[in-house]
């Protein structure tokens, strides 16, 4: 296999099948967007309120290579001129994981390039850094994806150490379970987002689990979410916008506090937000507002970075095999796979 130091002109395709998006983007040097493609099965799963998993492998199986094609195509660039192919390995379902994998691997051997292996969720740290290569360490990264809610110092490229998790449910599981109940669609996230708009916030005060500590940075939204439901049973006739406006503050107003409390305590330089409910415009709203008022450099990435993308794979894969160098081409796929944190 070729032997690649990733530098600025380093041309790294990454390739991202670990739940319902098929993607493929080319990132130069590790922070420049060639291009990039997603191919969304929302609606190929809207039927089933939710990811079928087999569903998902054969959809990604028949949509990767175009969208891999398709990538190549919009850079306008031969194949050959790909120095890495960084692909996600975990965590996610493993079927669908492993159509990207395969597919990666198999790039690589044929191209001789060098196969980076990457993990989902910190690929989902490089969102913010593929808009802003300035931000400086060390960042309070606020990670809120479907399957993970997590706050990370970010110290240096690589090297994390975890401030909080959830304790029960992730956030955007919290949203995708509200939205259900309330029968307002899926994915949940958007659809509660959508409908808050309408809805009165102070309608209804559910509760802020884990909030009577401000050092306790980890978060529960179990109880929220029964608390929802119970509320709903007992006021049938309650507006879906009010319940929904009501939700979306509760999470919000306890990722904010504890994302500002974690920055205080690390003596950040800057916050960044992270994964699918990063998308969410209250949240958005809140963190610039907190940190405008804190005096802390906010970073929101753009709405299509914050879900998920290949152009946060190839970057954060530029900067691992920076790192580690090459994956071996044993690697398999990890569902579980757990976020990279620091030994200290
Ligand atoms: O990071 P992501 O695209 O996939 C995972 O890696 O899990 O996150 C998907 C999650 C879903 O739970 C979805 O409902 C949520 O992100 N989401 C949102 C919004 N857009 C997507 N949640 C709240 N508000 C949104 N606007
Ligand atoms: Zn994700």
């Amino acid at each position: 296999m070729r032997t690649v130091e990733p530098d600025e002109s380093t041309l790294v395709l990454g390739i991202e099948t670990s739940c319902d998006e098929t993607a493929a983007a080319l990132v130069m040097g590790g922070y420049d967007v060639v291009s990039t493609v997603v191919a969304s099965q929302i609606e190929i799963h809207a039927d089933f309120g939710g990811v079928v998993p087999e569903i998902a492998s054969r959809a990604h199986l028949e949509a990767l290579n175009p969208v891999i094609a398709r990538a190549v195509v919009e850079a306008g660039v031969d194949e050959s001129r790909i120095d890495a192919v960084a692909c996600t390995y975990g965590p996610g379902l493993i079927g669908a994981l492993l159509v990207g994998v395969s597919a990666g691997k198999a790039l690589a051997l044929a191209w001789d390039v060098p196969f980076v292996g990457v993990n989902h969720l910190e690929a989902h740290l490089y969102a913010a850094f593929l808009e802003d290569p300035t931000l400086e360490f060390p960042l309070v990264v606020r990670l809120v994806s479907g399957g993970h809610t997590m706050l990370v110092e970010m110290q240096d490229h690589g090297r994390y150490r975890l401030l909080g998790e959830t304790i029960d449910d992730a956030a955007g599981e919290a949203f995708d379970k509200v939205a259900r109940f309330l029968d307002l669609g899926y994915p949940g996230g958007p659809a509660i987002d959508e409908a808050a708009l309408n809805g009165d916030p102070d309608s209804v005060r559910f509760p802020r689990a884990l909030s009577d500590d401000p050092d306790n940075l980890d978060f529960s939204f179990s109880g929220l979410k029964t608390a929802v439901m119970n509320y709903v049973r007992k006021h049938p006739d309650m507006a879906s916008a009010d319940i929904a406006a009501a939700f979306q503050t509760a999470v919000v107003d306890v990722l904010v506090a504890k994302t500002r409390r974690a920055a205080e305590l690390v003596g950040a330089k800057g916050i960044v937000l992270g994964g699918g409910v990063a998308a969410n415009s209250l949240l958005r709203e809140e963190l610039l507002g907190a940190c405008a008022t804190d005096g802390v450099r906010g970073f929101l990435p753009s709405r299509s970075m914050c879900t998920d993308n290949a152009a946060m794979i190839a970057a954060a894969g530029w900067h691992r095999l920076a790192l580690d160098g090459p994956t071996s081409l044993d690697v398999g796929a990890f569902p579980n796979l757990k976020f990279p944190l620091a030994d200290t």
